[in-house]
């Protein structure tokens, strides 16, 4: 198993202290540091909003995962790009124009990444596959931290990395949702590269600990 990264969901910290939890996790070597930005449409919950993600921007040196569960995402690009933002994905079903909101993030100096439900096919990204640098599979329905990982995302894992292969792609795969301690390296071997955990980490009651754990799996 290649060795994987590690993105810490902030959506599971302690929100009255965040800044301390994004330095936990830092100190764990967490590899970045995963935004969860949801307004209640495309998912029926909200979190939080550009201001919170750039409160941290003097606190952790860890850079940003950015996580784009709302609707009409390309009218909100510009309010997540900071220095330390380092991707902004973006979901499938919320863009009727995902190639042009793909180009803008990348315009902007920032990594551009597209998501998929776990109902959504892999087929849906067939034409832009080229044009991102990460796809995010998401392996709960999204919306809330805690939930339990849907086995089947394993085999759209390995078949997106079957893709990847065969076209001779470099994106990097992101899998989001229920990861564990348990099944973090089966969820690498299948060809993730970056594994989201929010419960699992900011669950625990030793944050670095916690993430030094998930670091030194084999
Ligand atoms: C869910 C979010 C996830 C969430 C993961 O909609 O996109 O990033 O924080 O939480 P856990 O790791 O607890 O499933
Ligand atoms: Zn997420």
């Amino acid at each position: 198993m290649d060795k994987f990264k590690l993105a810490p969901s902030l959506l599971s910290a302690d929100f009255s202290n965040l800044g301390n939890s994004a330095l936990e996790a830092e100190k764990g070597g967490a590899d970045l540091l995963h935004v969860d930005v949801m307004a209640g449409h495309f998912v029926p919950n909200i979190s939080f909003g550009s201001a919170v993600m750039k409160s941290l921007n003097d606190i952790t040196a860890l850079n940003y995962d950015v996580h784009l569960m709302i609707e009409n995402p390309g009218d909100y690009i510009e309010d997540f790009v900071c220095e330390k933002t380092e991707y902004i994905t973006v979901h499938q079903e919320a863009c009727l124009h995902a190639h042009r909101i793909l180009q803008k993030i990348r315009s902007l100096g920032v990594k551009a990444g597209i998501s998929l439900n776990p109902a959504t096919p892999l087929c849906m990204l067939e034409e832009i596959l080229t044009d991102v640098d990460l796809v995010l599979i998401m392996s709960v329905n999204p919306g809330f931290g805690g939930q339990k990982f849907i086995p089947s995302s394993l085999d759209k894992i390995k078949r997106l990395a079957e893709v990847r292969r065969e076209r001779d792609l470099d994106f990097l795969i992101e899998v989001d949702g229920g990861v564990t301690l348990e099944n973090a390296s089966d969820i690498a071997r299948a060809g993730a590269d970056i594994l989201v955990a929010g419960s699992a980490v900011f669950g625990a009651s030793d944050v670095a600990a916690r993430t030094r754990a998930f670091k030194e799996l084999k």
